[in-house]
């Protein structure tokens, strides 16, 4: 098979839209990905491979048959506020099946890997944005799990000569513009999608968490990112990897803050109409304030996000949000 890599976690919202793009390149992705928490639907541009990243021997019989030439790492859980209430779930699965994925990754002589960090590795910032250079400072076990695994992995490049991309992720969202794919989370938990199913009344109303934050409304403020620019920047990641050049670390975000009632309105403006929603208490483990610095993406790997503003974000959100393929799957 051409250029095949492997995509752990591909059935996922952001792995499988990385596959769509991956797929427009001429790469092969092969996903491996246990449904836990993706859906076998979302699979559309290359085998599935239906295990988990702890299984040495399906991962090994995996990459026999494929011959993959790198490893993209999406697998894992990824609500903040669960991993305040339940860090042994997130350590187990996000820092132990790491692990384990990577040893078997070395065996077996895959030593390209692209992996799926967060801007929750910083913790919260010093600056006003937040480049590569700055602390990281975890403050929820999920940032602490993709930190541990980052510097995992420049150990592995030391011991064992890998190579790795880590991108971290700020605010993913938006959805396929082709409506193809997009965000569904069981639970879900992240902002937008929950706007819109507050605004259909698919759900109550959005409750914000918190509105006596340091910021100029008192909602956290955050860097909205397109999840078809994330899945634009893998691509140049992977022909930056593949070309031979170091390891790296690399934030994804537009360097925008928008902050939750920004979003709201953005939303209301978009769907003309207004959007149920009441104050709770803040969120255990969310920063005041997340936005990226990404000079050194766009600098290194001449990423340019096509879709930096949020109505984009939203109307593609949307789209999904009210397709027969979405509203399918359970809340
Ligand atoms: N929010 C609400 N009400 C909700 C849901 C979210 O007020 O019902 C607020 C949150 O408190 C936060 C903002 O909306 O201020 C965004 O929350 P999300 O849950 O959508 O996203 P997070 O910022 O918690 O986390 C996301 C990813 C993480 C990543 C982080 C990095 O889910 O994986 O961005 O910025 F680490």
């Amino acid at each position: 098979m051409d250029k095949a890599v492997l995509v752990s976690g591909g059935a996922g919202f952001i792995g499988s839209q990385v596959c769509k793009a991956l797929s427009k390149r001429g790469y092969t992705p092969v996903v491996i990905d246990s449904l836990v928490s993706g859906y076998e639907s979302f699979v559309q541009w290359g085998p599935l491979v239906r295990a988990d990243i702890c299984n040495k021997d399906a991962v090994l019989e995996t990459i026999a048959q494929y011959n993959p030439i790198a490893a993209l790492h999406f697998a894992a859980f990824i609500n903040v506020g669960e991993s305040v209430q339940n860090p042994a779930k997130y350590y187990a699965n996000n820092v132990g099946a790491s692990i384990a994925y990577f040893q078997t990754l070395v065996e077996a002589g895959v030593s390209k890997i692209v992996f799926s960090s967060t801007a929750a590795v910083y913790g919260e910032p010093l600056t006003p944005s937040i480049d590569e250079t700055h602390p990281t400072n975890p403050v929820n076990p999920y940032g602490q799990n993709k930190l541990i695994i980052e510097n995992m992995l420049a150990d592995f490049a030391t011991a064992y000569g890998t190579k790795h991309l880590c991108f971290r992720y700020f605010n993913a969202c938006g959805s396929d513009p082709e409506g193809q794919i997009g965000e569904s989370h069981v639970p879900e938990t992240h902002l937008i999608p929950l706007m819109l199913d507050a605004a259909s009344g698919r759900r109550p109303p959005l409750t914000i968490f918190g509105n006596n934050y340091p910021t100029p409304d008192g909602t956290c403020i955050r860097d909205y990112v397109h999840v078809v620019d994330l899945a634009e920047a893998h691509v140049l990641g992977l022909d930056y990897l593949l070309s031979g050049s170091e390891s790296i670390t690399l934030n994804l975000g537009n360097g925008q803050g928008f902050s939750v009632l920004n979003v709201l309105k953005a939303a209301e403006k978009e769907l003309g109409q207004p959007i149920p929603h009441t104050f709770g208490p803040r969120r255990d483990g969310d920063p005041a304030i997340l936005v990226a610095n990404a000079t050194k993406a766009k600098a290194i790997l001449g990423w340019t996000p096509q879709f930096p503003g949020l109505e984009d974000m939203i109307r593609h959100a949307r789209q999904w949000r009210n397709s027969g393929l979405s509203t399918t799957i359970p809340l």
